[in-house]
């Protein structure tokens, strides 16, 4: 998508120099700052202190993290001790996993000196993947939102509530929950889009940094006005991302989607939650219980970010000295709460038939 109305995607792969470049998410949405990745712990610390998130983009990147690898040592022993080392990263989004097994799988049988250019070949094909995944999820999408246009008064815009940020910068573009919003803008469909804020973090600001560049109406708000807004008739949808998804339809995503799905349910606001396929962990049926939920450190919470008078970035505390805190920062919204699912191939109820009709062959290889 763009900036300043120049295409950007999130990655990309820098030839010249044999390194990946990144937009280093932890200075957005104050600074725009790209950064090379070259080493194997350059990639580990990328995921790991959130210069990239979300979702497909750790995938992603960590395909290019087992790219980095082959070409050091194409080795078994260094290809499995890749996989490990990118793997205890980040344990809850499931597209990590997914992108590293498939690299793995797809580079063992080769021979060692063969590695090095397929993993980059591979890695390319993954990135390419998930830019058009989203694409169609949001042709699907913006089936959902012209329905809701139609039935409005005219001029009147959908309003849509999102959390956290499942824009293009969480994935390699598009984004998985804003897909649909940007089609639907380009389409001339009147929106108006609350954005959480989603502490302690704050990929909300992302998420209003992201639809202010293209244009979308956007009002960024705390996370507990959601409930309150959908209980007065101001919101006619929500979509959010997911970082896992089981094959029942139970949906992992950032902290406190939970309670926007539950208040969706009490006032009877569907609740979409955009899926790409490598999201699915076909492994696990109740999220709630087998899920591992990313504990993140204390001074997330007890600290924000933000841009100072002086205009420089800057961290302040909020809480007292000396006061602990716990951080969470996913929970599982379970299937009964999800209205549908927007995936790729469609849009499917948030059940094991669902999930399986859409996807047969995925659902079988899982058996
Ligand atoms: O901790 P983060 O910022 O990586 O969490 C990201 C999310 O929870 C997103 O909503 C999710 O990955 C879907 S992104 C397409």
């Amino acid at each position: 998508m763009k900036i300043d109305g120049r295409h950007y995607r999130s990655l990309w792969w820098n030839a010249t120099a044999d390194v990946l470049e990144i937009i280093d998410q932890r200075w957005l949405p104050h600074e725009l700052r790209i950064q090379p990745v070259a080493t194997l712990q350059d990639f580990a610390d990328a995921i790991r202190e959130m210069r990239v998130r979300g979702a497909p983009l750790i995938g992603a990147t960590a395909a290019y993290g087992m790219a980095r690898a082959m070409a050091d040592d194409p080795s078994d022993q260094a290809l499995d001790a890749a996989h490990r080392f990118l793997s205890d990263t980040r344990p809850t989004a499931v597209n990590l996993r997914w992108a590293l097994d498939r690299c793995r799988d797809a580079l063992r049988p080769l021979p060692p000196d063969r590695r090095a250019a397929a993993a980059l070949e591979l890695a390319h094909a993954i990135a390419e993947e998930d830019v058009e995944i989203n694409r169609r999820i949001g042709e699907h999408g913006l089936k959902l939102i012209r329905d809701i246009a139609a039935r409005k008064p005219a001029g009147e815009p959908v309003r849509i509530l999102t959390h956290c940020n499942a824009g293009w910068i969480a994935t390699v573009d598009w984004g998985t929950a804003t897909s649909p919003i940007y089609q639907a803008h380009d389409a001339g469909i009147a929106l108006h889009v609350w954005v959480d804020e989603t502490r302690p973090r704050n990929q909300g600001a992302l998420t209003a940094w992201e639809l202010g560049s293209h244009g979308v109406p956007h009002a960024y708000v705390v996370d507990n006005a959601g409930g309150h807004l959908m209980q007065h008739g101001l919101v006619d949808m929500v979509i959010v991302g997911t970082d896992r998804t089981t094959r029942r339809g139970d949906v992992c995503n950032k902290i406190g989607t939970y309670l926007k799905a539950l208040a969706a349910r009490d006032n009877g606001v569907p609740f979409y939650v955009a899926l790409p396929s490598p999201t699915i962990d076909w492994t696990v049926a109740d999220g709630v219980a087998e899920i591992p939920i990313e504990e993140r450190a204390a001074a997330e919470v007890t600290h924000v970010q933000g841009r100072a008078a002086d205009g420089r970035v800057a961290s302040v505390q909020v809480t007292p000295r000396g006061t602990g805190a716990a951080n969470p920062a996913f929970d599982v919204t379970p299937a009964r709460l999800v209205t549908a699912l927007i995936t790729e191939r469609g849009i499917c109820p948030a059940t094991p038939e669902g999930l399986a009709g859409l996807f047969p062959e995925l659902a079988r290889a899982a058996e």
